[in-house]
């Protein structure tokens, strides 16, 4: 037990590497109710719909701030619905860099002091442009919990935990898995996350499909096999998508590609790493495919996922974008507890 641990500090979610296998079934418990819980409400049963409104009682002394830097849809708003399910109330900035004092060069840093004072129970969900801005973040928040949306081209770890507690809702284990992960694992930072957290469980396989020039970095690389796991690295799709038990495609992230990045290339690229309907024919009937979303729409036929492929039984990343919701109420019901705890000891102030 790593994360769910007593201490004297916030429970904090800035890496991935938080976490250890102990914390993450733990986590899954408690997500696993929550999403329970809301599908039976949704069904009409009525202590469900009790159940679920008492859940507001959870945080309800509490308030979460966000604060993102780069565009969101759905981290931002499972993380405002899973704060408000749990009773918190919740202000905040998206596109920071315009709407916010960032615009005028304020630094994050001061933000954050600024926001550690305006309420006695704060909590703050951020995501920023550059590698490590929740780390940066929490070193100045005094005793607010920071949690990391996303930071540039590095982490994501509460994506991390909605994708891998998808896994587990589908196949009842984390063990013994092949994950083929496939378009830009360079700069993906879902997929940075990811492969860190997967890798904690017992004989996990990754194949990581991408070009050469947007290949895994060598520090997740290192991570995998220090954690006893394994991966190949491929440059074409299709031989990889038959070992598959999880398919887990990504946007190749045209906004972090170099500007001068040929456009040829790039989009020899979105013709390569693209799942259609013919791809499809490749998989194992009981292969999944996810994708951290969004996936690309603006030219249909160049999209990562071909919209056909939504109509596949195969295909998950709906259910896993809406897994963001119980998996953020959890994460937040444990941070909340342990402020709970702080507060009672007197360690807040
Ligand atoms: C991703 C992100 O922002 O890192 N989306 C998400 O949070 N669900 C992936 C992306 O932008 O391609």
């Amino acid at each position: 037990m790593k994360w769910y641990k007593g201490s004297k500090r916030p429970r904090h979610v800035l890496s991935a590497k938080d976490f250890d296998r102990e914390d993450l079934e733990r986590l899954f418990r408690r997500a696993d109710y929550f999403a329970d819980l809301m599908d039976r409400a949704k069904r009409g049963d009525k202590q469900a719909r009790k159940d679920f409104r008492k859940l507001r009682k959870i945080g309800r002394d509490f308030f979460c701030y966000m604060l993102f830097y780069e565009p969101s849809t759905r981290t931002r708003l499972s993380f405002d619905t899973a704060a408000k399910n749990l009773g918190m109330n919740v202000a905040g900035s998206e596109s920071a860099r315009h709407f916010s004092s960032g615009a005028k060069g304020e630094t994050v840093e001061d933000t954050i002091r600024n926001l550690n004072g305006f309420h006695p129970f704060p909590l703050l969900a951020m995501r920023y442009d550059q590698p490590k801005g929740a780390a940066q973040a929490a070193a100045v928040a005094g005793m607010m919990p920071i949690l990391n949306a996303g930071d540039g081209h590095g982490e994501h770890p509460t994506q991390a935990c909605l994708d891998l507690f998808t896994i587990f809702r589908e196949f009842d284990r984390l063990d013994d898995l092949t994950i083929v992960i496939g378009g830009d694992s360079l700069m993906g930072r879902t997929v940075h996350s990811l492969v860190i957290l997967a890798s904690l469980f017992d004989n996990v396989h990754f194949i990581l499909v991408s070009p050469p020039d947007l290949q895994l970095p060598r520090k997740y690389r290192r991570i995998i096999r220090r954690n006893g796991c394994s991966f190949t690295q491929e440059t074409y799709p299709l031989a990889a998508m038959q070992q598959a038990d999880i398919v887990y495609w990504t946007r190749l992230q045209r906004e972090r590609f170099p500007e001068d990045f040929d456009p040829d290339t790039f989009a020899g690229y979105q013709k390569l790493y693209r799942i259609d309907a013919e791809t499809m024919t490749y998989m194992a009937e009981h292969t999944i495919v996810m994708h951290p979303l969004p996936r690309n729409g603006d030219n249909p036929a160049l999209c990562e996922i071909d919209l056909e492929v939504d109509q596949d039984p195969r295909a998950r990343y709906f259910v896993q974008a809406h897994n963001g919701v119980p998996v953020r109420m959890a994460l937040f019901a444990a941070i909340i507890k342990q402020q709970k705890k702080l507060w009672r000891a007197g360690l807040l102030a």
